[in-house]
């Protein structure tokens, strides 16, 4: 391969980013049942509960995950290979007083394992902040993280995301005992990280506030 063909693969990006769509039902059902049996800790739901959801069910999720107050960023391969290499969604929060700075949250937050470490996180998160600040209003951006995934901390510390005192107890824990209130710290706990949004203009090119 001569060096110009291999500077061209080298500096091509790794993924084509694009919002899901209702009708990407089918691949949003193939990646979030990748997902679930990739890293179970990682999100709310289990693999088993997600195998039992019908076509109908994963065509009204399509479509939750692209209305309005949503955003979902998928990214694949481009028109050759559709198949989805990762994905992360913004959803706007209900705010618990009016007077509160809008905040959105961050959700199903998944890169194949073959493209981590590549900066397809990296770029999909640009992405996600970019969108929940210029699109859904938000100031402040939320999500929550199991206490035991070092990997997505080590990912979220280095993009400005500080853990703000809030947890809970992570309800897919198959270790927790029936008797929460006996078990004190034996439980596993979601722990909620936040980065606050900046305009576009008072951005650095990390997307954090100057
Ligand atoms: C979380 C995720 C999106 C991050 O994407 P990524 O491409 O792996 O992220 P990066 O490689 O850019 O960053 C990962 C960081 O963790 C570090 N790391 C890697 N493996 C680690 C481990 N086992 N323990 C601690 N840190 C680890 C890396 O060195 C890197 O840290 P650095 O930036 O300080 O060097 C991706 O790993 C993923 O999809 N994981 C499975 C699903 C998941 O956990 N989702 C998050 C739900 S909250």
């Amino acid at each position: 391969m001569s060096w110009s063909a291999s500077f061209a693969l080298w500096a091509a990006p790794v993924a084509n980013i694009r919002r899901l769509a209702r009708v990407d039902w089918e691949l949003l059902r193939a990646v979030r049942l990748e997902m679930l049996a990739d890293s179970p800790l990682a999100y709310l739901e289990t693999l088993s509960a997600a195998r039992r959801q019908t076509d109908t069910q994963w065509q009204e999720r399509a479509a939750m995950m692209s209305s309005g107050s949503n955003i979902t960023l998928l990214a694949d391969g481009g028109a050759d290979d559709p198949r989805v290499r990762g994905l992360m969604r913004v959803a706007l929060k209900e705010p618990r007083k009016p007077e509160e700075p809008r905040r959105a949250i961050l959700l199903s937050v998944y890169v194949a394992p073959a493209y981590r470490g590549l900066g397809l996180a990296e770029e999909l998160l640009g992405e996600a902040c970019r969108v929940a600040r210029s699109e859904l209003g938000a100031a402040v951006l939320e999500l929550g993280v199991h206490e035991d995934n070092e990997r997505a901390k080590a990912f979220y510390l280095r993009h400005g995301f500080g853990f703000n005192g809030e947890s809970r107890p992570f309800p897919q824990d198959r270790s927790r005992p029936k008797d929460v209130a006996k078990a004190g710290d034996a439980v596993k706990r979601e722990l909620t990280m936040e980065r606050e949004l900046a305009p576009a203009q008072d951005r650095d090119s990390e997307g954090l506030p100057r």
